[in-house]
């Protein structure tokens, strides 16, 4: 028995990496799923290795941020497996540069994959479980880029932002009829972050792996609690945004306000606020300043 025995969910950006992962954590628990792909070659080989497992899978190429291509996800699951439980939005890219240095493509390019190849997909399967008075479950990727900051990653941090933002009001709107809405941060080695890390680092990491040891940045280690967040066992869990990474699953506070200075039922003065905005940080521990919130995290992979 899985997790997700005839169920059927939908994984973008499932060709490989982190997508790859969660679509055969996904059949490999019971589910049929859709792997939407940009590459049509990644995308077939995902759905053949599925195949030959013993599961059910079908590939479905195109831009997840095409309105055609997002809104086919949906019949593409009704028609070949006939119900739709579960939508994983993960496919993204990079396009890192410091904002003085980022051009309008760059910008567009990534808000465009992330913030609307979260919005259209969603939107299609939150439509199909309304009309059809059923419940479902999405998941989408955010990133600590976006809930912490990164330096060079302005574009992909605010879509990152705007994804756990997202993933909140969907929450919000679909509690009534049962749809669960949850957004995750992984970290993992992947085509997308491996060339960022120095040559020592992974010769280290390729040791440890041959050692037989537990690879802790593998991204399969993302896909057990997305299939659990697409099985109705995580029905009620809804608007969070977990960090998961080898072995680790964080729960994230979501922004909220921890101090407050007033004026006695007036109107500031801009004048009068910089005599009193020191209080703020005195009762939060908050600095003043830019703070880089990453190095705070318990993982990080330059810090192993
Ligand atoms: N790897 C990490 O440490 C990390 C950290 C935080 C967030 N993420 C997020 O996790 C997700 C997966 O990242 P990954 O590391 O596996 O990257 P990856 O580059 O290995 O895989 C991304 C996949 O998405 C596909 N894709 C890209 N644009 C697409 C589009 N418009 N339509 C359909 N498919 C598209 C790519 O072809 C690729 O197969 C991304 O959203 C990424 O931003 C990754």
């Amino acid at each position: 028995m899985g997790l997700l025995d005839g169920k059927v969910v939908i994984v973008t950006g499932a060709g490989r990496g982190i997508g790859r992962g969660e679509a055969l954590e996904c059949a490999a628990q019971g589910a049929a799923v859709v792997v939407a792909e940009f590459d049509p070659s990644t995308g077939e080989s995902v759905a053949k290795e599925i195949v030959a497992a013993g599961g059910r899978a079908v590939a479905a190429s195109g831009d997840v941020a095409d309105a055609d291509v997002a809104n086919s996800l949906v019949a593409t699951a009704l028609s070949e497996f006939g119900r739709l439980d579960a939508l994983v939005n993960n496919a993204g890219i990079l396009r890192d540069k410091t904002l003085a240095k980022l051009s309008d493509d760059d910008w567009d390019a990534v808000i465009r994959v992330h913030l609307r190849g979260h919005f259209l997909p969603t939107r299609a399967a939150v439509q199909h479980w309304k009309e059809a008075g059923k419940p479902g479950h999405v998941v989408h990727t955010a990133s600590t880029s976006g809930i912490l900051g990164n330096f060079g990653q302005t574009n992909y941090g605010a879509a990152k932002a705007g994804i756990a933002a997202f993933s909140t009001i969907v929450a919000m709107e679909g509690a009534r009829g049962g749809i669960t809405s949850n957004a995750i941060a992984p970290t993992a080695l992947t085509a997308m972050t491996l060339d960022l890390m120095p040559q020592e680092f992974r010769d280290e990491r390729d040791a440890a792996i041959a050692r037989g040891e537990f690879d802790f940045f593998a991204p399969e280690n993302v896909a057990p609690l997305v299939a659990f967040l697409c099985s109705d066992a995580s029905a009620h869990i809804s608007g969070k945004v977990f960090g998961v990474q080898g072995d680790s699953i964080e729960i994230f506070q979501p922004y909220t306000s921890v101090a407050e200075v007033k004026n006695d039922g007036k109107r500031w003065d801009p004048e009068d606020i910089g005599g009193r905005i020191d209080d703020l940080w005195a009762a939060s521990g908050i600095q003043p300043g830019p703070e880089n919130m990453m190095a705070r995290m318990r993982y990080q992979i330059l810090a192993l």
